[in-house]
């Protein structure tokens, strides 16, 4: 009897245990399930403003995979369609402020029918991938977001000793060169348009050809929108300017190896020396723009993007350049011409940012 009543209270214990038990991995699973899957893109918008500057020339990102979400650029996997637009973010601040998104945008929309690729230097996070514009932007089908790995991105081509150099590493300006370098190695590798995130495209840039540079003075062909196709012409050219940066790279000078590069192989391949007669006649067929197409308000009148009113003599423009260099903590007032192109030309971004739009 004694046995008997001590046989069941031991069974007693146990159930207690064993249901303890089932509730404790059953609370342990709903644990790890919301742990491990609730999505970091429920959450408050991730703002990164304009002003935000990265340490300037540290960029000891481009050699970090750490907490990286993109794809490679590099390998099998990366096959941008024929007549793809480029850009590329050099800096190490980790994700892209309103105005770069918002130049994203407006070249997405105008080529519905091309293919947009934005291409980090230094690794993105999960954060910033699933929370900032860049989730805002992945809406758009024709966005796509890789990581370039410089060393890697440059193999078999011929600026891969530049860029391992110390030379190049050592640069002034690093930002600007390694963008330099890697716009010309992009079109050098796939072909299409490069364009940099402070260009506004207004209009499709198709009707312009597949070949073309454009002038952002009488003097200067600028580097901030390009065109070099996988044609004769634009094999010819890519290996030309690829060469002249290899050959003539200097860390010390900021615009030498950018616009300086481009303008260099314009002098050697136009039969004319005057930059006012280049054009595809005079050119081999590389067309040259004048900067009432890219690049329509000068950069020394870059205030009138920026205050109320309305610009003038812009009707040829496909594109603006916003000069962000100098103008990134211009604040842009209502009304101003940047924030109505903004209005009609990147509607998501502008909707996501409302007032903070530029800042
Ligand atoms: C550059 O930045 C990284 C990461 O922020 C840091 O670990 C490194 O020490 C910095 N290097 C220099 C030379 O300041
Ligand atoms: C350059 O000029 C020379 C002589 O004027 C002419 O023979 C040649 O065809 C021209 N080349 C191009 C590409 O226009
Ligand atoms: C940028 O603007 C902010 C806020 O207006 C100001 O505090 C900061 O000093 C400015 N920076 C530069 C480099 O002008």
């Amino acid at each position: 009897m004694y046995s008997l009543k001590s046989q069941k209270k031991n069974y007693c214990y146990l159930r207690k245990n064993l249901i303890f038990l089932i509730i404790f991995i059953l609370f342990s699973c709903v644990t790890i399930y919301y742990v491990n899957l609730r999505d970091v893109s429920a959450g408050p918008p991730y703002i990164m403003h304009s002003a935000h500057r990265s340490n300037v020339n540290n960029l000891s990102c481009h050699y970090d995979d750490e907490g990286d979400v993109l794809p490679w650029a590099e390998g099998p996997n990366f096959s941008p369609k024929f007549n793809s637009i480029f850009f590329h973010e050099t800096s190490c601040r980790g994700g892209l402020n309103s105005r770069q998104a918002c130049s994203i945008e407006s070249a997405a929309r105008a080529h519905p029918r091309r293919q947009i690729y934005v291409l980090f230097s230094g690794p993105i996070m999960k954060l910033v991938y699933q929370r900032s514009c860049i989730a805002k932007l992945r809406l758009l089908p024709n966005v796509h977001f890789a990581r370039v790995h410089i060393e890697e991105y440059a193999k078999n081509t011929p600026l891969d000793g530049l860029v391992a150099s110390n030379e190049f590493k050592e640069s002034k300006w690093r930002i600007e060169h390694t963008s330099d370098v890697l716009r010309y190695l992009t079109l050098y590798k796939w072909g299409g348009v490069y364009l940099d995130t402070d260009i506004m495209v207004v209009k499709s840039l198709t009707p312009l050809g597949h070949n073309w540079v454009a002038k952002e003075d009488n003097g200067l062909v600028n580097a901030a929108a390009i065109a070099i196709s996988m044609d004769h012409l634009g094999r010819r050219l890519a290996k030309t300017i690829v060469n002249e940066v290899k050959t003539t790279y200097r860390p010390d000078v900021f615009i030498h190896n950018g616009p300086g590069a481009i303008t260099r192989v314009l002098h050697h391949m136009c039969n004319k020396s005057d930059p006012n007669e280049w054009s595809a006649n005079t050119c081999q067929g590389l067309e040259v723009y004048g900067p009432e197409y890219f690049y329509p308000v000068h950069y020394t009148r870059n205030n009138d993007y920026f205050k109320p009113g309305t610009l003038r003599n812009v009707a040829n423009a496909y594109t603006h350049h916003l000069w962000n260099k100098i103008t990134y903590n211009t604040t842009i007032e209502k009304d101003s011409p940047y924030e109505k192109m903004a209005q009609q030309l990147c509607p998501l971004i502008y909707e996501m940012y409302g007032d903070e739009f530029g800042i």
